[in-house]
């Protein structure tokens, strides 16, 4: 049963509706004060009453039933306590039917959400700077997929541009193909940062002229650059199936060459491209912003160009209810603009068009460096990780089987986890000891607990899911209980805020009280019902925690 929909129907003010009441319920943070709390302030105004005032006259109103066990009014909250064993034994039934599906909905049936995610760089380094987008675009493409929408995930390859012509040139000077094929990205990389420490006028000249042939189609220069970006693909593969990341569409900036002619046809049809120094433009000016560049003098498209042909192209193809663009927010003025573009050509959609930005990760050496060649691969992060929680895990359990297998479930979900949890917009200095602390708001922490519920289970033979006739949980019991039955709504707030840090915030959440619960009442040890109780919400616990690190990638362990 949804409790805040219950709540919310007993709840009459004049013009608010029912949806609106029940998304105002709040879980307030002390539980003496009550289960659920509606704050009557943002009624002041339509009522012409005092929030105090307010609650007092609907805390009259409504009378207690078998699911409402009190209502009063406080200081201009509304407060609700609920009949706990009910809502107890409500919620563990609910997550012993649902499983593995318990949190999902079906509010986005029939709705399609595109995610344009992780969009790596063909030839150039997946390092540090590329996880947010990746494990956040990833989380919000299982979440959507969670809550019934169908989710696309598309990965829009920066496979356009003239490094291309630059990493020809480069290659056909210094390369062998046998080296490159064995080295993959990582040789295709020293190859073009040579170049660019290389270059004289000649070369560049003659990188300009090796994409001017990619772009007029020669077998040769094509061979090289669909080779290039192979042993790319392949490479980052590797690292999207460790982090349980996945795509539905590869189409990246070169898919759109053909696509961006329409586009600027009828931009100009519209009346709205100018030229400028040569430059054909879209002025934003009227709207406060610098002018969209849409070709260069030399007539090559631009990222936004692409981007424009790319929008339109998802649009006729997915019919999507939302467009998000999961890209670090020094892109904010990039985005605004094409938005903005979109919308002058009269694309009502344009309003569908998200630009989910986020902050800056670096590492707590300050080892971020974008100078030429010095970047910190993703991939190094992630083996050093696995490498620390290996130390980590077989210090806490030296007798651990499979070691490097729980490792990589550790390390990789630390490397998640310690993306993920704050909120997306922060700046974040990664810290390999605090990703991997048993103690601090971690994976580690939530998968620890994890198998402490699994331990208890197996010792118990499983649970037996039973409820005790007159039985009330204690406070500690009930908190329990509470985190355990909002975590749909958890999952739903993170959707419509594009915010999977809360649904790592809920776990850890529910984990600290689940310790709570674990170190305060005896599960083995207790009598008949009441350990039958104790069980099945630790068999709840655990399903619950499972689901919430599934939906950020992460895995769970049964022993750690
Ligand atoms: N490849 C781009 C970069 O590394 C990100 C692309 C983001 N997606 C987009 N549709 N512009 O900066």
């Amino acid at each position: 049963m949804d409790y805040k929909k219950y709540i919310a129907d007993k709840i009459k003010v004049e013009g608010v509706d029912r949806e609106e009441i029940a998304s105002s319920l709040a879980l307030p943070p002390n539980s003496q004060m009550g289960d659920y709390a509606l704050p009557c302030f943002k009624f002041a105004k339509i009522l012409r009453k005092s929030p105090v005032a307010i609650a007092q006259q609907l805390a009259e109103d409504i009378s207690p039933d078998g699911v409402i066990s009190e209502v009063s009014a406080v200081n201009g909250y509304l407060n609700f306590k609920i009949n706990k064993a009910g809502l107890a034994r409500d919620v563990l039934k609910k997550i012993a039917e649902d499983g593995a599906k318990y949190g999902s909905s079906s509010v986005g049936a029939g709705k399609t959400v595109c995610i344009d995610y992780s969009s790596v760089n063909i030839a150039k380094p997946f390092h540090i700077g590329h996880l947010s987008t990746t494990v956040l675009g990833s989380a919000l493409y299982k979440i959507f997929n969670f809550l019934g929408y169908n989710a696309v995930g598309i990965n829009h390859l920066g496979d356009y541009g003239t490094q291309f012509g630059k990493l020809i040139s480069a290659y056909k000077r210094w390369g062998n193909r046998d080296e490159v094929q064995k080295g993959g990205i990582h040789a295709i990389n020293d190859l073009y940062v040579r170049f660019n420490n290389e270059a004289d006028e000649e070369m560049e000249r003659e990188a300009r002229e090796y994409f001017r042939l990619i772009e007029s189609g020669d077998r040769e220069a094509n061979e090289l650059f669909e080779w290039f970006k192979s042993l790319t693909l392949e490479y980052v593969k590797k690292i999207y199936d460790r982090l349980d990341v996945h795509f539905d569409s590869y189409a990246g900036e070169r898919f759109y060459t053909d696509k961006m002619v329409p586009v600027i046809d009828e931009l100009r049809d519209k009346g709205l491209l100018k030229e400028s120094e040569g430059a054909q433009i879209v002025d934003l000016e009227p709207y406060g912003m610098p002018p969209c560049l849409i070709l260069r003098s030399d007539g090559a498209s631009l990222y936004a160009t692409r981007d424009i042909a790319a929008a339109i192209y998802r649009k006729n193809t997915y019919d999507f209810y939302k467009c998000l663009y999961v890209v670090a927010y020094q892109q904010n003025l990039h985005f605004k603009q094409f938005f903005k573009v979109l919308e002058l050509m009269g694309k009502e959609w344009a309003k569908d068009l998200v630009h989910v930005a986020y902050g800056m990760v670096s590492l707590e050496d300050g080892a971020m460096s974008t100078r030429k060649g010095k970047v910190v691969w993703l991939e190094d992060v992630i083996a050093k990780c696995v490498e620390k929680a290996y130390a980590v895990v077989s210090e806490k359990n030296p007798d651990l089987e499979n070691k490097q297998e729980i490792a990589e479930k550790v390390g990789v979900g630390a490397v998640i986890f310690g993306a993920l949890y704050n909120n997306k917009i922060k700046d974040i200095t990664f810290s390999y000891d605090k990703v991997l602390s048993f103690e601090g708001e971690t994976s580690v922490y939530v998968q620890y607990t994890c198998a402490r519920a699994s331990s208890v289970l197996e010792k118990a033979g499983g649970a037996k899911c039973g409820f005790p006739e007159d039985f009330i949980p204690s406070d500690v019991e009930f908190e329990v209980v509470k985190a355990l039955a909002s975590f749909p709504e958890t999952v739903l707030d993170a959707a419509e805020k594009y915010e999977p840090s809360y649904i790592a915030r809920y776990a850890v959440d529910l984990a600290q009280k689940f310790n709570k619960f674990y170190f305060d009442c005896k599960i083995l040890t207790a009598e008949g019902g009441v350990k039958d109780f104790r069980l099945a919400l630790t068999s709840a616990t655990l399903r619950t925690l499972t689901n919430a690190l599934s939906l950020l990638g992460i895995g769970v362990l049964d022993k750690m």
